[in-house]
């Protein structure tokens, strides 16, 4: 078994956080542990808590076409969330709960060594470049990281609820086509 194969093992029976008490199923990541691109969410909702997987509901349809905008397809990149079990009644995660699940996010993150990282919302932006983090001011501006470019855009939930930040969010993921031209090498938008 590869290293990824047995982290996402031990992930799925993980009981670290009282999260575990109400899943049906963790929601390890999706996509290609290779790839150049990493994507953070908040954490499972009620479809994915269903089917295991990340971002399969309404805000799932809507990244998809985001990406598809810029000629991505969900299996080209990885995507990933702070906390691996569903916050009950979608509540946020609880800065316990996110403490006690970064371990996974951190191993996935050595493993994956993406070149670039988006953040899709507050919460993950938070987390992964800054506590005082302000989407509204702050979204589409890239932070160095080591190696690593880190962004964070709107999450497409609150692009669902507000649509008049759609155009923010196209812009944001313009300049991730950019970025994207100028440091993947194996990773192209059609
Ligand atoms: N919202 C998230 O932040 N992550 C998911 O996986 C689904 C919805
Ligand atoms: Fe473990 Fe994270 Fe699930 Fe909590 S949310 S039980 S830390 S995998």
């Amino acid at each position: 078994m590869s290293e990824w194969e047995i982290l996402r093992n031990n992930c799925l029976s993980c009981r670290a956080c009282p999260l575990w008490q109400t899943r049906k199923n963790v929601v390890f990541g999706v996509g290609d542990p290779q790839s150049e691109l990493l994507f953070i969410g908040e954490g499972p909702g009620a479809n994915e808590d269903e089917l295991g997987e990340p971002f399969v509901g309404r805000s799932g349809q809507l990244l998809d076409g985001m990406l598809e905008m810029i000629g991505l397809q969900r299996n080209q990149i990885y995507i990933a969330n702070i906390v691996k079990c569903r916050p009950p009644q979608n509540r946020d995660p609880l800065p316990a709960e996110q403490d006690a699940c970064a371990g996974w996010l951190d191993r996935q993150l050595e493993l994956i060594r993406p070149k670039l990282i988006v953040c899709l919302g507050r919460i993950a932006a938070k987390r992964m470049i800054d506590k005082g983090f302000a989407i509204t001011r702050q979204h589409g501006q890239w932070y160095e990281r080591g190696e690593t470019l880190i962004m964070a855009t709107f999450h497409p939930a609150a692009l669902l609820r507000d649509p008049s930040r759609r155009p923010d969010a196209f812009d944001d993921f313009e300049s991730l086509r950019l970025r994207i031209g100028e440091r993947c090498e194996r990773l192209h938008c059609e």
